[in-house]
């Protein structure tokens, strides 16, 4: 999925920074990859799925919801990169089945705390340590508008996770601003991704009726998107690059939304 570019992309903004963006194959994720490395950065990525052409310098495969792979992931990252300087956890999503807050089990609850919130937590404590040593670094933590505007249909773990998330960057970013690091959260609302594509077919199957109407129906319980669609990943990716740039040198423990203005409150 793509929109069409209209402005120029300085292609020596992050030349030589090393960054890794978990999830980086698909959705926002790879719209990332791809901004950050035409940028100049030398990017690192994961998935679980196997390398299908990647823009990325380094791909790791690997589950980042599980501790070891988690492990992996940083090691890899740090021997293949000969260090860290950004990373942006955009790994994330939910496949809890439509059905309210009874169809969500313990190990459904488990899984979405585990890949919404614990793999950024277990990561940082891995790779942080490095940007501590170099007295440098920016992070940001992909969160969702559902920790502040939860739905109820399907995803009530996955916004209960993104809103612990969210609260966990925001602590990180006090104890790690004296020591040179920056960590912000970008929470997207409705992004056009193969993700949340999936999402309307689970819950048009879950409810026996059409696509169309499950994505209306979507969108009526966030109220509508005033811009009047979902925002593309390169959208996202841009707003990302931004934050972790120089540009942003004063911006640290903020949450920026990207909803195209989904959020009806102040
Ligand atoms: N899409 C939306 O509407 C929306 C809205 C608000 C917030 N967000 C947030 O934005 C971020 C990106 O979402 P997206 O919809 O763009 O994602 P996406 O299209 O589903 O892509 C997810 C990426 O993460 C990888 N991945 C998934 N589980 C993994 C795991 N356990 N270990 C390693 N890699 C894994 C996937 O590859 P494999 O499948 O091969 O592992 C893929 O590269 C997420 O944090 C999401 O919660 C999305």
């Amino acid at each position: 999925m793509t929109i069409r570019q209209t402005f120029a992309i300085d292609d020596q903004e992050f030349r030589g920074k090393r960054v890794l963006v978990t999830g980086g194959t698909k959705g926002a994720g790879e719209a990332i990859v791809r901004r950050l490395a035409a940028a100049g950065a030398r990017v690192a990525t994961t998935a679980r799925s196997p390398d299908a052409g990647s823009p990325a310098e380094l791909f790791v495969q690997a589950d980042v919801a599980t501790l070891d792979g988690a492990a992996n992931v940083a090691a890899a990252t740090i021997d293949g990169l000969g260090g860290i300087d950004i990373v942006i956890h955009s790994v994330g999503g939910s496949k809890s089945p439509g059905g309210g807050f009874a169809a969500l089990s313990d190990r459904i609850w488990q899984d979405e705390l585990n890949l919404n919130l614990l793999a950024a937590v277990r990561l940082d404590r891995l790779l942080v340590p490095e940007m501590i040593k170099q007295g440098s670094g920016a992070i940001v933590h992909v969160s969702s508008i559902q920790r502040r505007l939860p739905l109820h249909e399907s995803t009530i773990a996955y916004a209960a996770a993104k809103a612990a998330l969210s609260t966990y960057s925001k602590a990180l970013s006090k104890e790690l601003g004296p020591k040179g690091i920056r960590v912000n959260a970008v929470a997207p609302g409705w992004i056009h991704t193969t993700a949340s594509e999936a999402m309307v077919k689970r819950l048009a199957a879950h409810a026996g009726s059409d696509e169309e109407t499950a994505r209306q129906g979507i969108m009526d319980a966030l109220g509508g998107i005033p811009i009047g669609r979902p925002a593309w990943p390169q959208e996202v990716a841009e707003l990302v690059a931004f934050v972790v740039s120089d540009r942003a040198s004063a911006i640290h423990g903020a949450e920026y939304v990207i909803d195209g203005g989904t959020i009806p409150t102040v």
